[in-house]
């Protein structure tokens, strides 16, 4: 367990992660497998806890963005099965290979590259094809185009071809007319590849917002991204058909109060200056935390359970709240209190949707935000299970 003396974190929530986990499993068609989306450091979250908790949950692959983050987890004792989403280049096959981990094929010069890889007594590179259905991304465009694809990657004898998947460009969308066509290209692409006898073990097409409201357009394995984290991916999907919990609270504490005078100014530019006379708190978290100096004049923070505007402009490594908080008139906030700024606190609640609106963006990336150097405070069952600050 990692050390750490700041008293900002962000706790993680193990138990709402597998009550997430559990949810889908529950949801979803009986034959479909379940992979954990835990690219960019899990959403924020933390790779290798969420992993391990995912892989003792019994998810059946997990997804990441590039190798080397694939690559850390294999070093961390992770075995579950991995698949890279994004590229993998020429010179790193013989790596994903010996390291067991799956690579997503979609051009002709990596399938070649893999035509030449030495042998590796009888070990062979996994791969899953990747076919662009509508989201004009990765993959290979046309069921033609596909089939000669696959054909081809099946008559390479270093390769195993164990999936094929696409994946959808607005499936969190209410109007699933784009989403349809999408699925209905790729049918039409394992359909003419069950034709031609190939037989692809894993295909695979949908993300959370598919897997809350078309699971039917999942086909074999749900690759849950953002819902296994307790988010919605817009305010369009059916949040009544999956009840999530938020895994992570972002939290910190006052570590300096004053009470300023009126008309004092606060922070770089003196954004804000006092209106009356004012109780201040001084928190220790800024923009290179993720918590991101857009925020300024938009953001709130949680104190004894209100609702409380952070006042002046964030800075680098801090930020000022207001601390007249109703009702403690007799008894002041004093330093040492706990400030939820992305979580619940009593009854009150900052979600990362509020968040992502003040900042003109999306819940995935005020989660992605949160800093390396904000460590992460993995919670079971109530206790603390394991703690991971990169500093340290
Ligand atoms: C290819 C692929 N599959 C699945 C996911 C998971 O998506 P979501 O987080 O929306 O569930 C992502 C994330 O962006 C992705 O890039």
């Amino acid at each position: 367990m990692d050390s750490f003396y700041r008293p900002t974190r962000a706790e993680i929530s193990l138990d709402a992660l597998r009550r997430n986990l559990q949810a889908f499993r529950g949801a979803m068609p009986g034959r479909c497998r379940l992979m954990a989306s835990v690219k960019a450091n899990a959403y924020g979250h933390g790779a290798v806890e969420v992993a391990r908790e995912a892989e003792r949950f019994g998810v059946d692959y997990l997804g990441v963005a590039f190798l080397d983050e694939a690559l850390q987890l294999r070093r961390a004792g992770i075995r579950t099965p991995i698949l890279v989403l994004g590229f993998v280049a020429a010179d790193a096959l013989s790596v994903a290979r010996d390291n067991d981990v799956t690579i997503s094929l979609f051009r002709d010069d990596i399938l070649a590259a893999a035509a030449r890889l030495p042998e590796a007594s009888g070990r062979k590179l996994k791969a899953h094809i990747k076919i662009d259905t509508g989201m004009g991304r990765l993959g290979v465009i046309g069921t033609d185009a596909a089939a000669a694809f696959i054909e081809k990657a099946f008559r390479v004898p270093q390769l195993e071809i164990e999936g094929l998947f696409t994946h959808y460009a607005r499936a969190d969308e209410a109007d699933k007319s784009y989403t349809k066509l999408q699925y209905d290209r790729f049918r039409e692409t394992i359909d003419c590849v069950e034709r031609q006898g190939f037989k692809v073990p894993i295909v695979h097409a949908a993300n959370s917002a598919a897997g809350i409201d078309t699971p039917e357009w999942a086909e074999g394995m749900l690759r849950l991204g953002i819902s296994m984290y307790g988010l919605y991916p817009s305010a369009e999907v059916n949040a009544q058909r999956i009840e999530l919990e938020p895994v992570m609270t972002l939290k910190t504490e006052v570590v300096m109060t004053k009470r300023a005078p009126k008309g004092w100014g606060i922070s770089y530019g003196t954004r804000y200056f006092t209106a009356d006379e004012e109780r201040i708190g001084t928190l220790p978290i800024g923009y290179a935390d993720g918590y991101s100096r857009m925020l300024t004049g938009k953001a709130y923070g949680l104190v004894r359970g209100v609702k409380m505007p952070i006042r002046g402009t964030i800075c680098m490594d801090q930020c000022m709240i207001a601390l007249d908080v109703d009702g403690t008139e007799g008894k002041p906030v004093e330093a040492g209190e706990e400030v939820v700024l992305i979580g619940r606190q009593g009854g009150a609640v900052i979600t990362a949707d509020e968040l992502a609106d003040q900042l003109g963006t999306i819940n995935y990336e005020v989660t992605c935000m949160v800093a390396a150097r904000v460590p992460r405070v993995y919670v079971k069952d109530g206790a603390i299970a394991a703690v991971s600050n990169p500093l340290a």
